[in-house]
């Protein structure tokens, strides 16, 4: 399957595994680019600047020198965006030359990439933004709906509307984010016209993504309904497992705090990263999550899940072509 997004990148399939934070490690990307898709390391999610550097390292061992990414979380507080031209610069040194970018004002940045012969696709929530990156010179558009897994901003438009308004308005390559966990998904989107997608939370039940086995038995069980979107009120929105942490934050927005310093423990990284990820205690943390989780039956490899969903891509492709010839 040759979109101008597999062109783009140099991989088999038209599927980008998005950056997730504490989870997308050197382990996981290295397993999105054996199986001939695009992963992204996320930096964020290291103690140290050294320790990013040995998951560059350890990437570029397990993909044999083949080509992985970097996700590039900026925030808008400018303090919290301190380390990024550090990370940029080791991920540079280790020879990597792929970049996604997500959050607030990617413009100076995609220069500074560009600079460096780098290839950056920006992640937008909504079609004026995404346009503003491409005129910043992003080479790709990552698209996400508000099925997405995580920060879908505060956009309320589902992928697949996104998608279809999408059509014809860019230049460069546009994938689709949110709510994906199916081949016939995959072709669904191409036959939109758009070139590939973008998936997260499917992927989290994968054996190579290093969570406790109790959060991914958990995550298997979950259905469509199974995540909330939290802290819109605050112009966060955040799609998350919907858990203890989860009523207790909606409890705390319901009566009305607008302050985020007022949510304490409950919305920490760490909380989620020591228990839920690493524990195994699904009940704590806000667990970045969207309701493709549906789809996830196994705990299984990673290779297995891109492969059913790409034989399941094209047999819709070919179905509905064969119905063409009907
Ligand atoms: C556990 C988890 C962590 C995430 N962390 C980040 C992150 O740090 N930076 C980012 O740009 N996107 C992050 N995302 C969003 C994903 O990169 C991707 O856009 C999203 O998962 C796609 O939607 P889906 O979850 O419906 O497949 C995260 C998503 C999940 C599920």
């Amino acid at each position: 399957m040759k979109t101008p997004i597999t062109l783009l990148f140099g991989i088999d399939h038209p599927i980008l595994g998005g950056g997730l934070m504490w989870l997308s490690d050197a382990r996981y990307v290295a397993a999105l680019v054996n199986a001939g898709c695009m992963g992204f390391i996320t930096p964020r999610s290291y103690r140290s600047d050294e320790a990013f550097s040995q998951a560059l390292r350890d990437c570029n061992e397990l993909t044999e020198g083949r080509p992985f990414g970097v996700n590039l979380t900026l925030s808008h507080r400018p303090e919290a965006n301190a380390s990024v031209p550090r990370w940029i610069d080791a991920a540079l040194e280790r020879g990597v030359r792929i970049f996604e970018t997500a959050g607030h004002a990617p413009a100076a940045l995609i220069g500074t990439l560009h600079k460096s012969d780098a290839i950056v696709i920006h992640k937008a929530s909504s079609i004026r933004h995404a346009l503003s990156a491409e005129r910043a010179g992003a080479d790709a558009i990552a698209l996400v709906g508000m099925e997405e897994g995580g920060h879908p901003g505060v956009n309320e438009l589902p992928t697949m509307l996104l998608g279809a308004l999408a059509v014809d308005q860019f230049r460069v390559p546009v994938v689709l984010g949110g709510g994906i966990g199916r081949g016939r998904q995959i072709a669904a989107v191409l036959a939109q016209g758009l070139d590939g997608v973008l998936i997260g939370s499917r992927f989290l039940v994968c054996e190579e993504i290093s969570t406790h086995r109790r959060y991914k038995e958990h995550l298997v069980s979950c259905d469509e309904h199974s995540t909330v979107r939290l802290l819109h009120s605050l112009g966060n929105t955040w799609r998350v497992l919907r858990n203890e942490t989860a009523r207790q934050i909606e409890k705390v927005e319901r009566a009305g705090v607008t302050d985020h310093s007022a949510f304490g423990d409950l919305i920490s990284g760490a909380v989620t990263r020591d228990h839920c990820y690493t524990n195994g205690d699904w009940e704590r943390g806000m667990a970045s999550l969207g309701p493709s989780i549906a789809f996830a039956r196994r705990i299984e490899p990673l290779q297995a899940i891109v492969a059913e969903m790409i034989n399941e891509a094209r047999e819709s492709i070919s179905g509905l072509s064969s119905m063409e010839q009907e």
